[in-house]
């Protein structure tokens, strides 16, 4: 067999420890399908004193990086410290000693990512990255090598495992929003901050990437309309489930007569479809490609060891040479002039509003007036009956609120924005104002 390959861990949380122990507890087969030893010389943490599930070597655990940069019996670093910074000052430090990276950091690729993929190339480097996207399914190998032979002409997607678990906490538990977040924390599914989860931030970033690799064009956050599952209730769930559909955060991203449909939003899908039978912290991707038609992956899009999984396939694809082979001919590399961003304006679906209403004479009508004037035609109301006043403590004087469901017609999103603007002015609302599209 080969001479070992020596690695660094930099980070020992969910995904580095889960790293760790797959490598230790798992020497031989690691070592077969490689084709060599994988050997961990340093491991670098914040707190070397924390206790650690996982039993390293002795002496391999440090909190400074120049140990692993200075090292030239280091080949490959694994980054999973997560962050922006100092994860990217580090991998650059990296890819200048002359080492190969693997990362799962997302968050990295999506800020810096050009400039560590140009600097890689420069010093003839890799980096490795499949579980920077839905954990531990294979996508990012589907998208740039089992589907090479296609364009890719749609990407439709739950990629973001937290918010797909907290949803269904809320809906099939009856767990209180806050109570799933917690628990999702404690399952090691969150980011660091969990905000970039349920505001939709992670599976946008996670959607850019996909964009880039599948259509060579490289989309800002603000070029496309981002919503998470902060702002949803347990009502908008269960309204949706009366209306035949599931809400989940969809990723979206195709090709509209040559321009680029891309949205991150919670979405209702009619159930029964694949997008809308995936609970838990699942990912599901479907990806349509011109030569193939349409392709479905599915599995834990987070957590420890479905994580390091994926990190470690990139490891012994390094190992083995093939990374070395793909990555210079990743579409990052694409000359092709950017594909155009369908304005946000211009995206057309059939939505799902929902207001909380004085339940007085008119209020239908003023709302039903302002959507009507902006072209947006109903295609159902639900309204049920406001309770009656408790005996007891009931102030019949107040006014009742009840809520109020709309389905809409297919409309564009400019229509949805104007209508929503002028709905300001209607005193019988009350707050929050739900909008959400309908995938179809
Ligand atoms: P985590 O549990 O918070 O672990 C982070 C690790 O990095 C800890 O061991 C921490 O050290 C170390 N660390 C952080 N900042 C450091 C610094 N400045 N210097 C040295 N060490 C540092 O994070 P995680 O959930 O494993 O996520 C890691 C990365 O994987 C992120 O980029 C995340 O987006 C990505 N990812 C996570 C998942 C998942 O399910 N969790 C799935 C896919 C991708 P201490 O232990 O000493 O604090
Ligand atoms: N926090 C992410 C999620 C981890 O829940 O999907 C995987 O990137």
């Amino acid at each position: 067999m080969a001479e070992p390959l020596r690695i660094a861990i930099l980070g020992l949380g969910t995904v580095g420890g889960g790293v760790a122990r797959v490598l230790l507890e798992q020497r031989e087969r690691i070592a077969c399908r490689a084709g060599r030893r994988i050997e961990i010389r340093r491991v670098l943490v914040r707190e070397v004193g924390k206790s650690r599930d996982v039993d390293l070597p002795p002496g391999c655990v440090t909190t400074d990086v120049r140990e692993i940069v200075g090292d030239p019996e280091i080949a490959v670093a694994v980054e999973t410290m997560g962050g922006v910074d100092p994860a990217r000052r580090y991998v650059l430090d990296l890819l200048n000693a002359g080492k190969d990276v693997v990362t799962a950091n997302k968050a990295l690729l999506y800020a810096h990512g050009e400039e560590l993929f140009r600097v890689a190339r420069e010093r003839g480097r890799t980096i490795a990255f499949e579980a920077s996207v839905a954990g531990g399914v294979p996508v990012i190998a589907t998208v740039c090598q089992a589907l090479a032979a296609n364009q890719i002409t749609s990407i439709e997607a739950v990629l973001n495992g937290t918010s797909n678990f907290i949803l269904s906490e809320m809906f099939h538990q009856g767990r209180p929003y806050e109570q799933a977040v917690a628990l999702a924390q404690q399952h090691g599914y969150a980011e660091a901050d969990p905000t970039m989860d349920v505001d939709g931030t992670d599976a946008a970033q996670k959607l850019t990437i996909l964009t880039q690799l599948a259509f060579g064009t490289k989309v800002p956050l603000e070029a496309f309309p981002r919503q998470g599952i902060d702002t949803l209730e347990l009502a908008d769930l269960i309204f949706a489930d009366e209306l035949g559909y599931r809400v989940k955060l969809l990723a979206v991203a195709k090709l509209d007569h040559g321009r680029l449909e891309m949205h991150v939003q919670p979405t209702l899908v009619r159930r029964g479809r694949p997008l809308a039978e995936l609970d838990g912290v699942y990912n599901r991707i479907g990806i349509a490609g011109d030569v193939v038609g349409k392709v479905w992956l599915t599995g834990l899009g987070a957590g420890r060891m479905a994580t390091a999984s994926a990190v470690l396939a990139d490891l012994i694809d390094v190992a083995t040479g093939r990374a070395q082979l793909t990555f210079p001919r990743l579409d990052v590399w694409s000359e092709r002039p950017p594909i155009p961003i369908l304005p946000a304006d211009e995206i057309e679906r059939r939505y799902y509003l929902r207001f909380n209403v004085e339940d007085r004479p008119h209020v239908f009508a003023d709302i039903a007036d302002i959507l009507g004037r902006n072209g947006i035609s109903l295609a159902s109301i639900i309204q049920h009956e406001a309770p009656e006043p408790d005996e007891e403590t009931g102030d019949e004087s107040e006014q009742p609120i009840v809520p109020l469901v709309v389905m809409t017609h297919r409309t564009r999103e400019g229509s949805i924005r104007a209508a929503d603007a002028e709905l300001d002015s209607v005193s019988a609302l009350r707050p929050p104002r739900v909008c959400m599209p309908v995938a179809d």
